[in-house]
């Protein structure tokens, strides 16, 4: 019996040796998540740099604002534990797809696939799976096009391939999914079928209202008036002044 009670330095020891290990971990964990960040900031840079582009070109901002979120440490252990699995880098690297997640909010449907076609475009981002809940939206309402893509960012170390959940919808689909998302964290609605059913038509009505916005998007593109030669040159001139941010 008296052998197995450790002497005070022992203890101390096994404290020191269990906080390095835990401490270890902890780094690692800190550094994953700033490497997740990174791929962040890489996304966000390709997105905001074809919004440019396109406006430069086509005189329209297709993306109206993008946000993006790191998913918080207590996300990430709930995620795991409901897939049954422990909380581990490699588990969270593998089997948690949205510890990075950016959102895209665009104001036509076309844009949506407009942006996604130019960033899949791209030579270093693979797609890793595709949603497409505006084609074939959830039995809810919920329409958005997710994309999980991994895409390389460089570290002082070397290249490491980051997966990273991009959502893009129009302000409507957002609109939308945000009151939506909200009933999930109400554990007392009242009569939740009806509020469920008053938001499917909802949704059934914003579909409806983005599909009509741009077909009046359109009819008005396709009436532009044919520019005389002096108004494209003064157009040249008005888009060297249109801001690169
Ligand atoms: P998780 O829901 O993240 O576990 O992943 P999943 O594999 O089911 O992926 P999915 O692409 O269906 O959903 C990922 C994310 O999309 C969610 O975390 C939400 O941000 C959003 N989302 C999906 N479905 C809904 C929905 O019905 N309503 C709202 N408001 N958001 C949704
Ligand atoms: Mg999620």
């Amino acid at each position: 019996m008296q052998n197995n009670v450790l002497t005070n330095n022992e203890i101390i020891n096994k404290v020191v040796s269990h906080g390095k290990e835990m401490m270890w971990s902890m780094v690692e964990y800190k550094e994953l998540r700033m490497a997740y960040n990174c791929a962040i900031k890489e996304v966000q840079t390709r997105l905001e740099n074809l919004s440019i582009e396109f406006n430069i070109k086509h005189k329209r901002n297709p993306i109206n604002s993008i946000s993006s979120r790191l998913k918080r440490t207590e996300s990430i252990v709930k995620k795991l534990t409901s897939k049954n699995l422990p909380f581990t880098l490699p588990n969270m690297e593998k089997y948690v797809n949205d510890v990075a997640g950016i959102r895209v909010i665009c104001l036509y449907i076309d844009d949506i696939y407009l942006i996604a076609e130019a960033l899949l475009k791209q030579d270093d981002i693979t797609l890793l799976t595709e949603k497409d809940y505006i084609k074939n939206p959830k039995s809810n309402g919920y329409r958005s096009l997710h994309l999980l893509i991994e895409i390389p960012i460089y570290l002082a170390e070397g290249k490491k391939s980051m997966k990273v959940e991009v959502q893009i919808r129009t302000i409507a689909m957002d609109f939308w999914a945000q009151l939506e998302h909200q009933m999930k964290y109400k554990k007392a609605i009242n009569n939740v079928s009806s509020v469920n059913q008053a938001l499917l038509q909802c949704a059934n009505t914003i579909a409806d209202t983005d599909l009509k916005m741009l077909k009046i998007r359109q009819q008005i593109e396709a009436a532009e008036d044919i520019p005389t030669e002096d108004e494209l040159l003064m157009e040249r001139f008005r888009k060297l002044d249109i801001p690169f941010k």
